[in-house]
């Protein structure tokens, strides 16, 4: 009797293995009947990036951190919903400690593998109901360092504090999440420091800071969507300037001392370029915008929402035209699967060349001639920008081919088409995630043009197109 059923099981567990077995799609949702959620979120360049089963609506972060002794002590609580029944699920979270996990306020089961953080509630939760989890943690952060072209990024220590960067998937450096664009979720921070020390967070401060026995803590909180990546809680000592811009958006602008001199000018900077861009792009779609300038060379800056992160230099007007698009092209509207990349970066790119003609410098169709004219053996036109590689995320042609695209469709379609379809764009699927195919669909309803031709010459060959 023992044996056989013994027997049996073994059986069971041998047919789910051989029905999980991968393929080169991998399977974004658990084979049915098992109920565990899937360790990915169904990204087939990024497998083990978010998780399937549920849907993250907020995040509410509490994080203690010691600059002089780099730890880190964290509660994070998430309300979801569960979009599949789920015996277990997984959360992203890479290094640090997992002290304490409950769910729907009940103790429960976790275990640890690579990046992923396994979850087993003491009772099973079902498709389609909300449910919280709660996480305690603690270590100290280990960011992430890409073999590839990706650098540091994440929670990265610094000597005053840290840099927190995550684009694509370091926000699992410092806190669990469902760590992929796809799952956008509302954001509060609670952040305690060393007093002296100031916190920069996402959105807006919704109490003021309060120091007690030698340590402040800061609130922060985001009301709008946020992709993880975007996240940020930098700390260290800054300088700050908060007013309106002068179309009368909150601004909040933070630098390290040693670029000081620099804050009015970045300060001013980014509150006029909000403002210019929400005449081009429509409504701004947050509730502030802003600037961190850190003393961490990081080698590029972040479009982390509200809050553009600059790493180690005092950035000059075109990367903070970048930053700021981004606000629409990547933050407000955020890209489904990371091949889709030149949806931020070209947009953002071709953004630069707008603010360079608006300022009455270079115009853009200067610029796209200037880098037409690399010639035909230039790296950038044997990678096609439509499809950004897992290995070669940032390639420089999903930058600057990806926004020679975009040029290439306003020639195509004309001025007034070309600026309502950028406006109809950001509207129709703000707060949203959105695909390439979705943008090329869009395109061919407003100008009434087959586009197809044009955007896989520009996005999918690997080769540089031809001129009409
Ligand atoms: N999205 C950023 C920008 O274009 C670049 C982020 C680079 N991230 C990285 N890990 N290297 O401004
Ligand atoms: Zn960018």
């Amino acid at each position: 009797m023992r044996i056989r059923r013994r027997g049996a099981a073994v059986l069971v567990a041998l047919i789910s293995v051989l029905a999980c077995a991968p393929t080169d799609e991998p399977p974004p949702r658990s084979a049915a009947g098992r109920h565990t959620g899937a360790p990915g979120i169904g990204d087939p360049d990024f497998p083990q990036d978010g998780n399937g089963g549920y849907d993250v609506a907020h995040y509410s972060l509490t994080v203690d951190y010691t600059p002089a002794t780099k730890r880190l002590t964290g509660l994070t609580k998430i309300r979801a919903k569960a979009t599949q029944d789920l015996s277990s699920f997984n959360l992203d979270l890479t290094g640090l400690d997992v002290a304490k996990v409950s769910v729907d306020g009940s103790p429960a089961r976790f275990s640890r593998k690579d990046g992923e953080l396994t979850v087993t509630p003491a009772a099973r939760l079902d498709a389609g109901s909300p449910f919280t989890a709660e996480i305690s943690y603690s270590g100290s952060p280990t960011p992430a360092k890409d073999t590839a072209n990706l650098g540091t990024y994440g929670f990265i220590p610094t000597a005053d504090g840290a840099f927190v960067a995550s684009e694509p998937n370091g926000s699992k450096t410092w806190f669990p999440s469902n760590d992929h664009p796809a799952d956008k979720a509302t954001f509060d921070f609670t952040v305690t420091v060393p007093a002296g020390l100031t916190v920069v967070a996402n959105g807006e401060q919704s109490a003021s800071p309060s120091t007690a026995g030698g340590r402040t803590t800061y609130r922060w909180s985001e009301r709008h969507p946020m992709a993880t990546y975007l996240a940020t809680a930098t700390i260290g000592k800054f300088e700050v300037r908060q007013g309106r811009s002068p179309g009368g958006i909150p601004t909040y602008a933070a630098v390290d001392p040693k670029f000081k001199t620099g804050l009015d000018r970045v300060y001013n900077v980014s509150g006029e370029i909000t403002d210019y861009w929400s005449t081009v792009f429509g409504a701004y779609p947050f509730s502030s915008t802003g600037a961190i300038v850190d003393d961490y060379s990081a080698g590029y800056a972040l479009e982390n929402q509200t809050k553009p992160l600059y790493g180690g230099f005092d950035p000059d007007e075109g990367i903070i035209a970048h930053e700021l698009a981004h606000q629409w092209f990547g933050d407000s509207l955020t890209i489904k699967r990371w091949k889709d990349l030149w949806l931020n970066e070209g947009f953002a790119t071709y953004a630069e060349w707008l603010w360079s003609e608006h300022r009455g410098k270079k115009t853009a169709d200067t610029i796209f001639k200037d880098f037409y004219n690399r010639g035909a053996k230039d790296p950038m036109w044997s990678y096609p920008p439509g499809r950004a590689k897992p290995g070669d995320l940032f390639n420089e042609s999903v930058y600057t081919r990806g926004g020679m695209a975009l040029h290439a469709l306003r020639k195509a379609v004309g001025d007034p088409t070309f600026f309502k379809l950028l406006k109809t764009w950001t509207a129709e699927h703000r707060y949203g995630n959105v695909t390439t195919r979705q943008f090329v669909d869009l395109s061919e309803r407003l100008s009434g043009k087959d586009l197809d031709p044009l955007f896989d010459a520009w996005l999918f060959q690997p080769r540089r197109p031809t001129l009409a």
